[in-house]
């Protein structure tokens, strides 16, 4: 063998032993997205003055106010401190965890485990926070107060925005019912707890189709309880499947079937999962809507990470495997098409994500919640030890 032949063969080695080990470049990848995702987010924390909540013309629309996405972007920070272990970093974490305060009493909105899950408890199972603590606490409650005995269902929205959300709930609300039971068990309210529970029973019952598709919304009638509609509010028609709503859906049922110990409660995970999946087939980017799945439609990158995530989570709790490789298959397809690596100081971590698509409101931009869940699904991949700080379970 000439010299040049062997250096050709040792390349053709090298080559050899990369292809070898797919495992390592997947690992490598999904590391430079989280290093990426924390860049991104220190960066923001440190030239923002409110909270980011999604991409407009190049750089975050922001809130003072946080509207229902500033705990997305606290969780994100708490997330950067926790995998540097850089306590700068977590008083960073902790003081825009703080401006949410004078939200925690906020009886108004479903919205109170997104804004206060990964803010506050993340940041109190992180440090031990006995003032993060007190305001989770009291998002579970102000979320409770909003418990409709006659129907057994929470209201998503306040009337003062319309009267038609009067009696209206959206399915989304079972990602905020496992910080209803924190709370509850933190304080020992069973009350508050069975406001969860029953709130995640009905939903289970008057949002899931028997094929595991989903309602976004059913409306009742505020005097008797009843269900008078079942429709969508950002989906592309009544009876679709909107994405984010099944994404929000598979994950919820999946934590309560954790929290309440409750196999009906999973077997709705894995239901509205296996819907979720049968949809997506080949694809790993989910359509806006599962009945807008041509092409020249826009996806919903934000519904991706947060199916992604959810599937993970599934496949952890039941040691089904199949959830977990699917869900690694989807953060894969993320990072091929979603992400950004030559535009470093770009605003905005996950691209090609959809607010609402029917009132053409933040179509194809980054979202806060794409962003945050993304990153929590790159955790739960390369660093599983830090799970227990995600949240309420
Ligand atoms: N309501 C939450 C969402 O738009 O996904």
């Amino acid at each position: 063998m000439s010299d040049t032949d062997k250096r050709m063969d040792h390349t053709g080695e090298g080559e050899q032993q990369m292809k070898m080990n797919p495992a390592e470049d997947n690992s490598n990848i999904l590391d430079r997205a989280l290093e990426l995702g924390i860049a991104k987010c220190l960066r923001d924390a440190d030239r923002l003055p409110a909270f980011p909540h999604v991409t407009k013309d190049g750089d975050w629309l922001l809130s003072e106010h946080a509207r229902w996405t500033g705990g997305f972007f606290v969780g994100m920070l708490w997330l950067a401190g926790a995998l540097r272990v850089d306590p700068a970093i977590l008083k960073t974490a902790r003081s825009w965890a703080m401006r949410l305060a004078p939200r925690a009493m906020d009886c108004s909105t479903h919205d109170m485990g997104f804004l206060f899950e990964p803010s506050c408890v993340r940041g109190h199972n992180i440090q031990a926070d006995e003032q993060l603590r007190s305001l989770a606490i009291s998002a579970g409650r102000s979320l409770a107060s909003r418990f409709v005995p006659k129907g057994k269902y929470i209201p998503a929205w306040d009337p003062s925005e319309g009267q038609e959300y009067l009696a209206l709930a959206i399915v989304d609300t079972v990602m905020n019912l496992p910080i209803v039971c924190w709370a509850a068990n933190e304080t020992g309210d069973n009350r508050m707890h069975e406001s969860a529970v029953q709130t995640a029973a009905t939903i289970r019952e008057q949002h899931i189709r028997p094929d595991g598709a989903t309602y976004h919304v059913v409306d009742h009638d505020p005097e008797t309880g009843e269900v008078t509609h079942r429709g969508t509010h950002q989906g592309a028609h009544d009876d679709s499947c909107w994405t984010r709503g099944q994404a929000w859906t598979l994950y919820g049922f999946t934590r309560m079937g954790v929290i309440l110990e409750s196999e009906q409660m999973m077997a709705t995970g894995r239901k509205t999962a296996d819907y979720f999946l049968a949809q997506l087939g080949e694809k790993t980017i989910p359509p806006w809507d599962f009945d807008r799945n041509d092409a020249n439609e826009p996806v919903d990158s934000a519904a991706g990470a947060i199916a992604a995530t959810g599937l993970i989570e599934l496949g952890r709790r039941t040691g089904e495997e199949d959830y977990t490789q699917a869900g690694e298959r989807m953060v894969h397809g993320l990072i091929d098409t979603c992400i950004d690596f030559d535009h470093p100081d770009k605003p905005g971590l996950l691209m090609h994500g959809t607010v609402d698509y029917p009132r053409r409101s933040g179509v194809d931009e980054s979202i806060m919640y794409g962003d945050h869940y993304f990153m929590e699904a790159l955790v739960k991949l390369r660093r599983p030890e830090l799970w227990d700080i995600l949240g309420c379970c």
